[in-house]
């Protein structure tokens, strides 16, 4: 499974690529004004673009993707060519974020506009990241409209489920993959029982049809979830650093190291 770091922050994105095993990095327009606004309280003045060009040399040609604004599709294709144009002397692996709906009502008209600007970007052989995905149809028309990725948003997905049912609990709390048992009915939206089974049946749709688009396990909050991601065969996951940074640690690991650390030998240490 590809890692990716979910981050637009210069610092967790180094210090990630430092440990040598990840293949990209994704933002959102939320991520790059956290990254942005924490660069100021330090007292650096940079500019947007230089910010995204330091994420870019850092990845070193690995896709990084860049999320397009704009909501209909005449719109967006023309962003996301921007967006490539104007970066792409730092990589060649730029990926262009496309919201699967850009809709921002219920009874909006601009549903299908996402759909059509990923075909649109696709057809001119641009790389694509299908991002706000929450259902295995969605992510079906994004893969048959040509999307490299699909971002299935694990977390905002529990989230939904928790609100719609009323549960109490911490956004990074873990929710079950199988879903939660109350009073002998499992909690579900639409057959989705939570975030990680959003990802595995989203998994064995696509590869039930042979669409060579990968999921990409997003909106990731804690370890458990990205074992699962890896276990139903995602063949990618998106991880906040803080997260990836979970991943290593156990306390038997931390505890074993301390014991070997005192028992070792002086002369076995000074072994030349
Ligand atoms: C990445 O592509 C997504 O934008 C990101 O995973 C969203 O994560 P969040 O739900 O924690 O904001």
């Amino acid at each position: 499974m590809k890692i990716f770091v979910d981050s637009a922050d210069i610092e967790e994105i180094k210090e990630a690529y430092e440990w040598g095993i990840v293949n990209g990095v994704t933002t959102n327009p939320s991520l790059i004004k956290q990254a942005l606004e924490k660069r100021k309280e330090k007292g650096e003045n940079i500019d947007v673009k230089t910010h995204i060009s330091e994420i870019l040399k850092i990845a070193r040609s690995t896709p990084v993707s860049l999320e397009v604004t704009e909501k209909k599709a005449k719109d967006m294709i023309p962003q996301g060519i921007m967006l490539y144009r104007t970066f792409k002397s730092y990589s060649k692996n730029i990926v262009i974020k496309i919201p699967v709906s850009p809709a921002m009502k219920e009874e909006s008209k601009n549903d299908y506009e996402g759909i059509k600007a990923i075909k649109g970007l696709s057809e001119r052989k641009m790389l694509v990241n299908a991002t706000l995905v929450f259902t295995p149809e969605q992510a079906l028309l994004a893969a048959k409209a040509g999307a490299t990725y699909v971002s299935m948003f694990a977390g905002r997905m529990d989230d939904y489920l928790k609100e719609k049912h009323g549960l109490k609990a911490k956004k990074e709390e873990y929710y079950p993959m199988e879903g939660i048992n109350e009073k002998g009915r499992i909690l579900e939206d639409d057959g989705i029982v939570s975030g990680m089974d959003l990802v595995a049946q989203t998994v064995e749709l696509l590869k039930q049809h042979g669409l060579k688009t990968e999921v990409l396990a997003a909106s990731l909050r804690n370890k458990r979830q990205v074992r699962e991601a890896a276990l139903v065969g995602c063949h990618a996951a998106t991880i906040p650093f803080k997260v990836l940074k979970e991943l290593v640690m156990h306390p038997k690991t931390i505890e074993g190291m301390k014991k070997f650390s005192e028992d070792a030998p002086e002369d076995y240490k000074k072994i030349k």
